[in-house]
């Protein structure tokens, strides 16, 4: 894993930001693995500052998301569907018909998870960005969920609920449930580009680098993925 730190969050999203619109403008038909929660907010801001600074455009780029609620449609704010639309997409020329994401209202948890399982196959991504939970989640392939697992519902770990109540008006309105895209599909990404921010994190960041490659910390997988890129500010990084 190469490591980049920065001195703070506005660097960290720069530095973010040039990776992955080296992505785009190198392949304007990328496949492009997503995001959601608060630190890949500023890498979005400046993804929308470039396309209407520079025209990058992404009307042929395809998108798939990591996640979703369980429960919440995608008109809800607190979706990641919403999530997506009003921090990213809105603010490019992308088609609306090229993003993908769960859909956490599907009656029928199996065919949703096969359904994305088979996207996933037909849209192999450039890069996959992600973010990482304090207890070493990825996307929300939570703490023991094999290495080998394809989409999945989980039920999200104590520690998650309370972290994304912050989000929410109470933390009983915190879906406890979730649609995730599985580890094994992270790591067939080309690229992933994993961001850190805040002393939160700085626990979750030591071990996913330093640490045993284990199932009990999922972001430790990334050690065996070729390119992967860990871009922390100083806070996340003073761990290591
Ligand atoms: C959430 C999301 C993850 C995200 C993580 C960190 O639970 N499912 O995909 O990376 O938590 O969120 P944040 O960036 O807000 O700290």
């Amino acid at each position: 894993m190469r490591t980049i730190i920065a001195k703070d969050y506005e660097e960290l999203s720069a530095k973010a930001a040039k990776v992955m619109l080296d992505v785009v403008k190198e392949n304007p038909y990328a496949v492009l693995g997503l995001a959601t929660g608060t630190t890949p907010l500023g890498l979005y801001a400046h993804m929308i500052a470039d396309h209407e600074k520079h025209g990058t455009s992404y009307a042929h780029i395809r998108t798939v998301n990591l996640d979703e609620y369980k429960g919440l449609p995608k008109t809800h704010p607190q979706s990641y569907a919403y999530f997506m639309r009003k921090n990213l997409f809105d603010g490019l020329d992308i088609d609306p018909e090229n993003t993908n994401i769960e859909n956490g209202m599907a009656e029928n948890e199996t065919k949703e998870c096969a359904r994305y399982d088979a996207l996933l196959e037909q849209l192999p991504r450039d890069i996959q960005l992600l973010g990482l939970g304090s207890n070493g989640h990825i996307a929300f392939n939570e703490p023991g969920t094999p290495f080998g697992s394809g989409t999945h519902v989980v039920t999200l770990a104590e520690s998650t609920v309370k972290d994304n109540a912050r989000l929410f008006d109470d933390i009983s309105e915190v879906p406890r449930k979730a649609f995730t895209m599985g580890i094994r599909q992270i790591m067939q990404a080309k690229k992933i580009l994993i961001l850190a921010s805040g002393a939160n994190k700085a626990d979750a960041v030591y071990k996913m680098v330093k640490g045993e490659v284990t199932e009990a910390v999922p972001a430790s997988v990334l050690q065996l993925h070729p390119d992967c890129i860990l871009i922390a500010d100083q806070e996340a990084a003073s761990k290591l």
